[in-house]
């Protein structure tokens, strides 16, 4: 348990932490807006994260502290709880609701979060305060969910309380991630399978657009919905039950069952998106990271011209990274409409490449981006 946390909980609550528990943030390396479709994601659990220290109390209230965040939150047990604004406690609230719906029982709890990753920008934080809270009150209160249980009530969490119709690649992430590998996962069957992660003499580099997020989720539900037309028109021939059951090859002969261009331009994405993280998990196996490079650039330029979440933040990041010849790759990570964007960049020279990005970005957006050095770490676990 980390000192300075363990005595700020004896601060706010008169009483010691009884455990804490960890959740990372995650990056996607490639299948984006994938998961909604069915189709095949590769992200990593990273070593930002939340930390949450928790004990029990005799009040049977629920309270909620964060050190990153003013607004707090102290409620007793209810029979269930609705969204109450936009804050960070909603994100816990959502997952006791969960609980709830269940019927397990929970108790009164103190609760302590700190996190480091950085809040809105595609990191998934929320994924990574929903978890940590599933996983706390999972083994606090005995309640006997498994780790896929508990992604896939975070999900729920999501769709349902927060009003995202997200899938589960995040959550699924932050649950399962391993030190140093990726995971494949299959979003329609859930079977997944780790992938190790050598990146050589290259490190990933996450560069954060620090673009005020606005209206994102708004555009993310259309972009699903976008999904779920172009799979109606496409059953009127095909009998799928999601867009990535197909490949580019069925799709360019399908194709004209699609009424709408833009909704035909959104699924063409998907459909090669889907095929080129099946290329990415075996290149990225072999350690053949030119390639894997190569589907990073790919797969932004498919965000950019057809799926439109991109925007010229992320495109100055990439446009920079493809006149490096010390990186390898780069792409938009997670939703976009702002966010992070991801780069394969040689170890040696981090440092230059972080600089030398930092200026051409301002120069060109007018605000500074950041550049973290990121490991990828574990999944959610007690610490
Ligand atoms: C967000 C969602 C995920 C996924 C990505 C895009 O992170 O939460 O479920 O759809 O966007 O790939």
């Amino acid at each position: 348990m980390k000192p300075d946390l363990q005595q700020k909980f004896s601060e706010l609550f008169g009483q010691p932490a009884t455990a804490a528990f960890f959740a990372p943030g995650r990056v996607n390396l490639i299948g984006e807006h994938i998961d909604y479709n069915g189709g095949l994601v590769l992200p990593c659990a990273i070593t930002f994260g939340t930390d949450l220290l928790v004990a029990e109390n005799k009040e049977g209230i629920f309270r909620f502290r964060s050190l990153d965040f003013d607004e707090q939150l102290d409620i007793p047990l209810l029979e269930a709880y609705t969204k109450n604004g936009g804050d960070w406690f909603n994100y816990p609230l959502g997952v006791m609701q969960q609980f709830l719906g269940h019927k397990k029982s929970i108790k009164g709890l103190d609760m302590l979060f700190k996190g480091d990753v950085p809040v809105a920008s595609g990191l998934s934080s929320s994924a990574s305060i929903e978890i940590v809270t599933a996983f706390a009150l999972n083994e606090t209160f005995n309640s006997g969910f498994t780790k896929l249980e508990l992604a896939q009530l975070g999900k729920k969490v999501e769709n349902d309380f927060i009003g995202v119709n997200s899938g589960i690649m995040d959550q699924f992430a932050v649950a399962f991630g391993e030190k140093e590998k990726a995971i494949e996962l299959n979003c329609d069957t859930l079977n997944y399978k780790i992938v190790d992660c050598k990146l050589q003499d290259y490190v990933l580099a996450i560069i954060n657009t620090n673009k005020p997020r606005q209206l994102s989720e708004s555009k993310y539900n259309e972009r699903v919905a976008e999904c779920q037309t172009a799979l109606k028109d496409l059953q009127k021939e095909l009998k799928i039950a999601n867009l990535c059951a197909i490949d580019t090859a069925t799709f360019n002969k399908y194709e004209h069952l699609i009424e709408n261009d833009v909704v035909k331009k959104r699924a063409r994405h998907v459909i090669e998106e889907n095929d080129r993280v099946k290329e990415a998990t075996q290149v990225l196996a072999s350690g053949d990271l030119t390639r894997f490079g190569q589907l990073l650039y790919a797969s932004h330029a498919s965000l950019k011209d057809l799926y439109e979440v991109t925007g010229v933040e992320l495109d100055t990041i990439v446009d920079f990274c493809k006149t490096q010849q010390t990186v390898a790759g780069a792409r938009m990570t997670g939703a976009g409409f702002g966010g992070c964007a991801i780069a394969l960049v040689k170890h040696d020279a981090f440092d230059e490449f972080s600089k030398n990005l930092t200026k051409f970005y301002t120069e060109k957006v007018g605000y500074e981006c950041a550049v973290y050095n990121s490991l990828i770490g574990n999944g959610v676990k007690r610490v």
